[in-house]
């Protein structure tokens, strides 16, 4: 028995979908504890394509069940659009199947326009997906957040909405966006409130019957470790814990529950948004990435930022997760660079920096002090086993486990799951 994080240790776009949905083979039930429809999960099973805002991606497995802890912020309308299109697809005939717990926050109107009202009126942009998140979020804390179990009790929504709305009308003006109607409000999201009464729950108390009853748990993190609100490039992050740690307070469960914890990490380095990224790329090889990986937003469509690995960036997020594996993915891409570099320390003013700099003046000087590999150029896309890689790429796979200091459990060389050399399954199986 065993329960596993999976976490993208980079920031976000990983490919954490595929790896989810591979490990979902080993669990019962998997769980998302934080984040929202911010995130894009894109999953290649035969000829189809399927993407994920908000539904873990382990939805795609008969009999599996997927819950959606109170960590996440919920937009009702697209994780209502979400179900349709699976239900359409043949996929969640079961409406147990999915879980919500009732602590979750709801992502309202106006946090989706104060949100792009603050980007567009910002001397500072983050480049926030403009799904809300970060507005959401900050209700939460404040204490003044609506959620799913207010949402499904009209007389409580109402005036939940009624004491909130003057608040957020004030600020939306003083951004320069138009008002939002509390009536147009209400119509809207008790229908949404009544739709979702199928599937409130409770999903700590769901986890831990699960793990009594000798069933394995998958929680599945959404964006990465950079993007952390707490440990990433502040303020050019998201507004969630999306380190390991923040499975336990997003899902309702002690650390003692973890048993491993797994770092998604591409063979490269990409950031969408703003913020500073050492590694960053502005030539061939960077568009070689880009387009290889088609490394545009599955949420926004927006083009991603390429660059090297970075094992500086990375060494952070095996430390700040506690990564006991690292499932490297989109290794193919890097087929036909004729070198490959890789980022092991920082030059800072003629310094030597190996750590991560937590000052984003200092990050943002900082220059990467790369080590020079021999790339390849053989189809790896086909290979079942680490023997069916070349020398020159096991070579690769080596560096980067022993310069990380943790071991490789997981390649990825191609979008289907076929495509996928497993040296370790985290549950033991
Ligand atoms: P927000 O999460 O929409 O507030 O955006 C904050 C920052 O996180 C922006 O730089 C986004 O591009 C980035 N971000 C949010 N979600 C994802 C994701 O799933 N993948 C990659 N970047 C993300």
């Amino acid at each position: 028995m065993s329960n596993v994080v999976i976490v993208g240790a980079q920031w976000g776009d990983e490919g954490k979908g595929k790896v989810v949905d591979i490990y979902t083979e080993n669990a019962t039930e998997v769980v998302r504890y934080q984040g929202g429809n911010n995130a894009g999960h894109t999953l290649v099973i035969g000829e189809e394509t399927t993407v994920l805002h908000l539904i873990p991606s382990g939805i795609l497995h008969p009999g599996k069940r997927c819950l959606i802890g109170n960590g996440v912020v919920l937009d009702p309308k697209v994780f209502l659009e979400e179900i349709s299109k699976l239900k359409a697809k043949g996929v969640l005939e079961d409406d147990r199947q999915l879980v919500v717990d009732g602590n979750v926050h709801i992502i309202m109107p106006y946090h989706v326009a104060i949100d792009k009202a603050r980007e567009a009126a910002s001397s500072r942009k983050i480049g926030t997906t403009g799904r809300g998140i970060g507005p959401t979020y900050e209700d939460k804390i404040g204490r003044r957040g609506i959620r799913l179990a207010d949402l499904v009790r009209p007389d409580v929504f109402a005036r939940r909405v009624k004491e909130l709305l003057p608040e957020k009308n004030q600020i939306l003006s003083f951004l320069g966006a138009p008002p939002l109607d509390e009536q147009e409000i209400l119509d809207e999201y008790n229908e949404y409130g009544s739709l979702l009464q199928t599937y409130l729950g409770h999903v700590g108390l769901t986890i831990d019957r699960a793990i009594k009853n000798g069933e394995n748990v998958l929680f599945e993190g959404a964006q990465g470790t950079l993007l952390d609100i707490d440990h990433g490039t502040y303020p050019f992050v998201t507004s969630s814990n999306c380190i390991a740690g923040g499975a336990c307070t997003g899902a309702g469960v002690g650390p003692g529950t973890i048993d491993e914890v797994i770092g998604i990490t591409k063979a490269y380095l990409t950031r969408v948004g703003e913020g500073p990224f050492p590694t960053e790329l502005d030539d061939d090889n960077g568009k070689h990435m880009a387009e290889v990986g088609h490394e545009f937003g599955s949420t926004t469509g927006r083009p991603r930022r390429c660059g090297w690995l970075d094992i500086v960036a990375l060494k952070e997020a095996v430390r700040l997760n506690g990564m006991t594996g690292i499932a490297l993915t989109k290794l193919d891409v890097l087929t036909g660079l004729p070198t490959l570099k890789v980022c092991t320390g920082y030059s800072y003013r003629g310094e030597l920096l190996e750590t991560f700099p937590r000052d984003l003046d200092v990050l943002q000087e900082c220059q990467p002090v790369y080590e020079v590999l021999e790339g390849w150029n053989d189809n790896i896309a086909d290979a079942k086993s680490i023997d069916d890689l070349p020398p020159v790429v096991r070579t690769y796979l080596d560096k980067v486990a022993e310069w990380a200091a943790c071991p490789i459990v997981l390649v990825s060389v191609g979008p289907r799951r076929d495509q996928t050399i497993q040296l370790k399954n985290p549950f033991g199986a």
